[in-house]
């Protein structure tokens, strides 16, 4: 099976950069609206029996984005396509996956029913809201994670007196693997939402008084969980603050928040397009592409993708 690249039209950018690592071209499809709205999509060329990597993140706006992949899933599918991956480095809908009151709909697994009906064989993801989401779908579900990204470059800065901080308690497992990579204590806190996208923060366990507090979240939204986080950390006397986020989802006035807020530096992935306006140095984006490259070229050629975790060794970290 050849292996083909196919971008959807929601990060360019990141698969531009993936094309490059792999030097396999992006194999074009034609994508166009109809007057009212409805998606016109068309793969270009021959793609009969190779294994295709779709790269379509699911960020805003989620919907069309969802709705463009399942059409190109089912567009591949009826060219006889050999095997379908997808790689979605933002799963939207992640948050989703209980019912937090009655009556509410789980649409996290609502999603995972779709995609998996709509024919892929693979899904390449990196930190999901909850790992165990990956149930949630019953095909082969690769799902990496962005925290040995963000221990390696504070390493690298080697940071004095830092502790990891988890600003709910959903992130304490991903805060936990961070500070034991590093060596370093963990904090946690407790954050309450009284509304959609309104957070506040009430307890906090662990030591942060005169420490660099490096808080590590899976997405900053509307900045709301981060902001919170900061002015916590402020009262309990961080000396320094750093922000690590997967997904710079960065909706509404977002940026201006983190702007504002009290903190040195905010760590991100390329999960979703990274918007211009991150110009200040405060922003440091960190780029997945390598990695997803290699993940792509292992899984092609059926090898491990175990190997790529070398950081769970703790005897060959960092
Ligand atoms: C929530 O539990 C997530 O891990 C994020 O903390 C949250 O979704 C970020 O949203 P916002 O930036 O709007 O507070």
């Amino acid at each position: 099976m050849a292996l083909k690249l196919i971008a959807g039209s929601s990060h360019p950018v990141l698969a531009k950069k993936i094309s490059k690592f792999l030097k396999t071209p992006l194999t074009p499809v034609i994508i166009k609206k109809f007057a009212d709205g409805e998606i016109y999509l068309r793969v270009s060329e021959k793609v009969r029996g190779d294994d295709v990597y779709v790269i379509q993140s699911l960020t805003s706006p989620a919907n069309e984005n969802i709705m463009e992949l399942l059409i190109l899933v089912d567009a591949l599918r009826r060219a006889s396509v050999g095997r379908i991956n997808l790689l979605i480095p933002y799963l939207a809908y992640s948050r989703q996956d209980r019912k937090a009151q009655s009556r509410e709909s789980i649409s996290a697994k609502l999603l995972a029913d779709i995609i998996t009906a709509s024919g892929a064989d693979r899904v390449i993801t990196v930190d999901l809201h909850a790992n165990q989401l990956q149930g949630f779908y019953n095909i082969p579900f690769d799902h990496f994670v962005g925290y040995p990204m963000f221990a390696e470059y504070l390493k690298e800065k080697n940071i004095k007196n830092m502790v990891i901080v988890a600003p709910d308690m959903g992130a304490t497992k991903r805060a936990d693997k961070m500070a034991d990579l590093l060596d370093v204590p963990l904090a946690i806190m407790h954050k309450v939402r009284y509304a959609h996208n309104m957070a506040d923060v009430t307890h906090m366990i662990g030591d942060v008084k005169n420490k660099t507090a490096v808080i590590i979240d899976d997405m900053i939204d509307t900045g709301g969980s981060i902001v919170a986080a900061t002015s916590a950390l402020e009262n309990a006397g961080a000396k320094k603050i750093i922000v690590c986020a997967t997904h710079a989802l960065l909706s509404g006035n977002a940026i201006e928040r983190l702007e504002k807020a009290n903190i040195s530096q905010v760590l991100l992935l390329d999960t979703v397009p990274i918007t211009d306006s991150l110009k200040s140095k405060k922003f440091k984006v960190i780029s997945l592409a390598p990695l997803f490259a290699k993940i792509i070229k292992r899984i092609h050629r059926n090898k491990s993708l175990g190997e790529l975790f070398t950081w769970e060794n703790k005897a060959t970290k960092l």
